[in-house]
């Protein structure tokens, strides 16, 4: 069943298996949206053989989702397990490479970068993972693992910064910054979530992805995007 709800806040849950209807009831909206997502596609191929792998057939992970996400909007993409949702997620990180489609990131597709200026887009739409326990690496401290981008992305804080950048990042999820120097194991499910949020925020991307599973048969991916 069809399903695109938006309420006064701004934020909309998309059920990622129906068809999308015309944005009629949005809320009125200033400016470029920061996300366009046009007829994306991911098929999955199916194989067989050993030696000779021969396709056999696709799984349509994802079938023609369009959406568009404006700043400070919150998007939500619900449905059952398996429907595509991290799939999407994944899609829009540019982590796996769509059939067919586009994604625009503030008005360039983004499918088609490479390189420098793929690099340069990925620090502004960060990922939160579904699982804290194997998403986060037991043998790094927290301190580590949240400070991580930091390397990747060393013009955002210099070295002599991210201890103090970290321990903001922790006191604005919640944690006590004093736990820097502890692992991912001394921490409980939910402070463990937390943590990947943290090291989601630590480059202030644009955009971030999270995707959750409810412990029922019905599944969430919520989009969040931030100023
Ligand atoms: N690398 C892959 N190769 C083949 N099929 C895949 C691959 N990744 C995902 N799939 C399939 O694509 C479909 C969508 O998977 P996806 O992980 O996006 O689901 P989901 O909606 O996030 O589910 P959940 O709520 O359980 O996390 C599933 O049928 C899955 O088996
Ligand atoms: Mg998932």
């Amino acid at each position: 069943m069809a399903e695109l709800k938006k309420d006064e806040a701004q934020s909309e849950v998309v059920d990622a298996t129906a068809e999308q209807p015309e944005a009629a009831s949005a809320p009125a909206r200033r400016g470029e949206p920061i996300l366009q997502v046009r007829n994306l596609v991911k098929h999955f191929p199916l194989t067989q053989g050993i030696l000779f792998r021969r396709k056999i057939g696709a799984v349509k992970a994802v079938d023609g989702v369009s959406f568009d996400l404006y700043k400070g909007e919150t998007l939500g993409i619900v449905g059952e397990s398996g429907c595509g949702k991290s799939t999407v997620a994944k899609l829009l990180m540019t982590l796996e490479t769509a059939t067919s489609g586009e994604v625009f990131y503030k008005g360039e597709d983004i499918t088609r970068l490479s390189g420098r200026a793929l690099k340069a887009v990925r620090r502004n739409i960060q990922m939160v993972f579904q699982d804290p326990y194997t998403s986060l690496n037991p043998r790094m401290t927290v301190g580590d693992i949240i400070g991580e981008p930091f390397d990747i992305h060393p013009e955002v804080a210099p070295k002599g910064d991210r201890r103090r950048r970290v321990q903001e990042l922790l006191d604005v999820v919640g944690l006590n910054p004093e736990y820097i120097n502890r692992y991912p194991h001394q921490f409980s499910g939910g402070q463990r979530q937390r943590i990947g949020i943290a090291r989601g925020l630590a480059l202030n991307p644009r955009s971030s992805s999270a995707t959750s599973r409810s412990p029922r048969s019905t599944s969430r991916c919520r989009r969040r995007s931030s100023t």
